[in-house]
Order: structure tokens, then C-alpha cells, then sequence
């Protein structure tokens, strides 16, 4: 069989080659190509052979999404390919499966870095999607404003030095998680400023429990309290990749193009379930 495959055809950067990524370029990538990164060699290798047994065009690289000049040097590769019209960054880590400096350096400061990086070489039309988590509405009270200021405006490279994000403030990876996931949503509305400037845009969706290897370790952890969780909520019962793939295909695409700098809670009504009183969060 001969794939013919165009030079210079619009690019779909994903970072992150894990489950609700990969749903995302399933559906979008199709006469496109497309630059996977990921720091896991088997997740990179799965993902290509995935996409390339349908017929897509696929590069893989090595990144380490909790980098400042992996993440750019990832930038400066998907602009070589051609004029870069999607960035998705799924790459994260969940509460369970690591200590609370390495969520905040790869879910909220490297994350800060990709919208930054990506900001200066989006083609215009172009948009993106950060995946953010309905944890980020989970706070038992609102952030204090000058907080969440400070962690919309903040310059990536300063934020690491935040008070709030110190270690006597951020005392476990659930209160690292929920930190990282509310300043995603936040730094999307700076992001959407600069990404505006090239024509493109940027939002954030917050999934609600979504079968992934990263679910199954948070249940292996933490099942029962899931599975409560899970009852309570509107629709009772998990999501899966395509759905958030849905609605990620909706904000990346015409129809959307008055939606920038915003967040699409996508979680079966668990956060409704937890604003109404049918269940009570415990961060830990
Ligand atoms: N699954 C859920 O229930 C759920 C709910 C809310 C939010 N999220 C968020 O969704 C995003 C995607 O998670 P998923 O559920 O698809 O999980 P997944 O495990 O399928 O995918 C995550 C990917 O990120 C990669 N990754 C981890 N550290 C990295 C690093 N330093 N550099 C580059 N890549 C790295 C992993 O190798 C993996 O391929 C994460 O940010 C997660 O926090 C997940």
C-alpha cells in the first residue's frame, strides 16, 4: 500500500499521548499531521502504530510537559511540519500518582508553558484545548481573589515562586491537583489574549471521572470514595474518552469560533451533585 502524504499539511500538535488525547485526534486529524508528545517511549510507540494502522500521518517525539525548553523545543518542531492548527495538552498526572511539586511543575506550570510556547506559533483559525479537570470547581471555598489573580497573570517563569504554591500551602497532591486544575482554567483567559493576537483560540475542558489508565489509578487508590462519588452524581455513572473527545471537537471547531479564554465542564453532573449537597468532597 503507497500513503500519499502531502509536505505541509496543517498540523495537530497533541502533548500527551494518553486515552482522552488520542479520542481527540481520532476525530480531527484526518488529512492532517500529526506531532504526538509524550515522555513515555511505549505511550509514544502505542499511539503511532494506533494511528498509523488508520491511515493518519504521525511524528513522534519525547517531551517532558513539566519542561520549559522540552515543551518549546516540541513548539518549534510542530511549526516545522506546517502551519500548526490544534494544540491539545492532555499530559498530567493524577493526585495518587505522584508527589505534590511534580503535579504543580507538570499540570500547572508546564501547562502554563505549552499555552505560552504554542501562543507564539499558532496559525490563524488555529485552536486549542487544555484538558483541566471538574476538581478545579472542587475548592470547599472560592480562592481568595488576589490568588486567583495571581495565577491568571502571573509570568510562567515567576510562578513557581507564588506563596500559594509553596509547600506549607500546598500540603498533599490533592490540594496540588485541585490548585493546578482551577489555574488552568484561570490561565486560559491570558492565554486567550495572546492567542487572539494570531487569529486563534484557547479553552479548557474539565472532565469529570473518565475511564483512563489515570482513572484506574485513582480508583485503585481511592475506590470506594469514587464509586460514592459516582452514585451521586447526575448521570451515576463514569464517562468515556469519546465524550470528552465530543465536546473538544465542538470547541476546536467552526461552530465555535466566538469561544475563547473559557472552561466546558464536561462531568455527568458531579459538580452539580456537589453544589446541590448530594455529595460532600474530602481533599486529600
Ligand atoms: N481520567 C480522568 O478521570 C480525568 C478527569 C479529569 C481530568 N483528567 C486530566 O486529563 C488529562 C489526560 O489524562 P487521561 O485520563 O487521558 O490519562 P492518560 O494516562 O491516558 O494520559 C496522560 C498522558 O500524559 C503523559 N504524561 C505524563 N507525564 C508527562 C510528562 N511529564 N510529559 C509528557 N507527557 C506526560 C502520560 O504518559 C500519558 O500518555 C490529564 O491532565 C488528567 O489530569 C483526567
Amino acid at each position: 500500500m503507497i500513503l500519499n502524504y502531502n509536505n505541509k499539511r496543517e498540523v495537530v500538535a497533541l502533548l500527551g499521548a494518553g486515552s482522552m488525547g488520542m479520542a481527540i485526534v481520532e476525530r480531527i486529524a484526518a488529512s492532517r499531521i500529526v506531532l504526538l508528545g509524550d515522555i513515555s517511549e511505549k505511550a509514544l510507540a502505542s499511539a503511532r502504530e494506533k494511528l498509523e494502522y488508520s491511515g493518519y500521518a504521525v511524528e513522534t517525539m519525547k517531551v517532558d510537559a513539566s519542561n520549559k525548553d522540552s515543551i518549546y523545543a516540541f513548539a518549534r518542531r510542530a511549526t516545522e511540519l506546517g502551519p500548526v492548527m490544534y494544540f491539545i495538552n492532555t499530559a498530567g498526572a493524577s493526585p495518587h500518582q505522584t508527589n505534590p511539586q511534580h503535579i504543580l511543575n507538570l499540570d500547572l506550570i508546564g501547562s502554563a508553558y505549552a499555552l505560552d510556547a504554542f501562543g507564539d506559533v499558532m496559525a490563524r483559525g488555529g485552536a486549542g484545548i487544555l484538558i483541566s479537570s471538574m476538581t478545579g470547581y472542587m475548592l470547599p471555598e472560592p480562592l481568595p481573589q488576589e490568588v486567583e489573580d495571581a495565577l491568571t497573570i502571573t509570568d510562567s517563569d515567576k510562578l513557581a515562586a507564588l506563596p500559594c504554591l509553596q509547600p506549607d500551602v500546598v500540603s498533599n497532591s490533592g490540594v496540588a491537583y485541585v490548585l493546578s486544575k482551577r489555574a488552568n482554567q484561570l490561565r486560559v483567559r491570558k492565554a486567550a489574549m495572546d492567542w487572539g493576537k494570531r487569529g486563534a483560540r484557547i479553552n479548557t475542558i474539565s472532565p469529570g471521572i473518565v475511564v483512563t489508565p489515570l482513572a484506574y489509578d485513582e480508583f485503585n487508590a481511592a475506590g470506594e470514595g469514587y464509586q460514592k462519588m459516582i452514585e451521586a452524581s447526575a448521570m451515576q455513572r463514569v464517562g468515556n474518552p469519546a465524550e470528552i473527545a465530543a465536546a473538544a471537537t465542538f470547541l476546536l471547531s467552526d461552530q465555535a469560533t466566538f469561544i475563547t479564554g473559557t472552561d466546558l465542564l464536561v462531568d455527568g453532573g458531579m459538580i452539580a451533585a456537589i453544589k446541590t449537597g448530594h455529595y460532600q468532597v474530602q481533599l486529600s
